[in-house]
């Protein structure tokens, strides 16, 4: 049998595997249905800026204005009300899920900017969270907006955070940052306990048909996997911060590779979305088994083994197999999938 336990944020968990926040986990029978299946800790949907700021936008107004039609084509970013009831029913399911399960239950705020909604912060940890997970979702669309501007945001974000919390913190953020590895660090610094890579960036679609902009959330597929493990392979050795791993895991083969990557944890929302809270399991035996089969008696045994060396230049590795890889292609050598 092997040993699958991690530590993740201080944590000691059974598993690496961690239900992402999501619609299952929105509910004490989902979140008690992922503990049953093998997850380690559940991650809580997010309590979103916009439930909490007094001068919250009219989202519907915004969206309508800039040609979105149809309450239907917002997706699940904007319909915060309907996404989870708001901040008393949110602490409410807190408390529930944390006297339904024996695993950890990690919060999750979602917003951008260091104001008083971040209070609740304090009051998810009152209410029993084990940890708390900070989705920073910004899009810096404003031109003005140096890229300095940017990071200070985020890190006077973390520190209010970090300044009125005991328990553990994470930090989920997108990978479109001009110096990722840079941002880690300081994140770190500004007091984030491990890092969430990466939360995945609405790319609204347009419909020529309905002349309509699409704001639904794509259900990810393994390929888009390839972002976060790059990051992860280039910053394991080089963080303290944990890291959890987050987009694309549909199958064992996908945890896998996130683990010999370097993440402590992998996350899963769509795969347990399109299969029941019960793919937990599936994605838990398969990675057992291929640990037998490769060898591994112990996630500790693997964790990493993949990563960029912690003493290579991290640019010249990527670099190197960039070149080599075009060189390749430009034989006919290439991944066409
Ligand atoms: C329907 C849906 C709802 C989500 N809600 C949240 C949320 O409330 N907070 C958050 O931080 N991430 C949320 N996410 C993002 C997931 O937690 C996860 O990071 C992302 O989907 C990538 O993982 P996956 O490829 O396993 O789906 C949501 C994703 C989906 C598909």
């Amino acid at each position: 049998m092997s040993d699958l336990s991690t530590t993740y944020l201080g944590l000691e968990l059974r598993t690496p595997l961690v239900a992402s926040a999501g619609p299952i986990t929105g509910t004490v029978d989902g979140v008690r249905r992922m503990e049953d299946a093998g997850a380690s800790a559940v991650v809580l949907p997010s309590l979103f800026e916009e439930q909490l700021t007094h001068e919250a936008l009219d989202l519907h107004h915004l969206l309508e204005s800039s040609s979105a039609t149809g309450a239907e084509a917002f997706g699940f970013l904007p319909e915060v009300e309907d996404y989870n009831t708001g901040p008393e029913h949110y602490l409410e399911l807190v408390e529930r899920a944390k006297r339904a399960v024996d695993v950890p239950v990690i919060g999750s705020l979602n917003g951008t900017s260091p104001t008083g909604w971040l209070r609740y912060a304090t009051l998810i940890q009152d209410a029993g969270a084990d940890a708390l997970e900070l989705n920073i979702y910004f899009v810096a669309a404003d031109p003005t907006l140096s890229s300095a501007d940017v990071e200070s945001r985020y890190l006077d974000l973390v520190e209010a955070v970090r300044g009125s919390l005991a328990i553990p913190l994470a930090v989920k953020i997108g990978p479109f940052l001009s110096s990722v590895a840079n941002m880690a660090l300081r994140l770190e610094e500004a007091g984030a306990d491990g890092l969430v890579l990466f939360n995945r960036f609405l790319q609204p679609d347009i419909d020529p048909d309905t002349l309509a902009v699409e704001r639904l959330v794509p259900l990810s597929s393994p390929a888009e996997g390839r972002l976060p493990r790059t990051w992860i392979a280039l910053l394991h050795g080089r963080v303290r911060a944990s890291l959890a791993a987050t987009t694309g895991v549909a199958t064992s083969a996908d945890v896998a590779k996130y683990l010999l990557a370097g993440a402590d944890v992998v996350q899963s929302a769509s795969a347990l979305l399109r299969h029941g809270p019960g793919h937990a399991a599936v994605l838990l035996d398969g990675l057992s088994d291929w640990m037998a089969q490769k060898g591994f008696e112990a996630v500790d045994d693997l964790r990493g083994l993949l990563a960029v060396a912690p003493g290579a230049d991290g640019a010249a590795v990527e670099r190197a197999g960039y070149v080599t890889a075009l060189r390749d292609a430009n034989r006919g050598i290439y991944d066409p999938s």
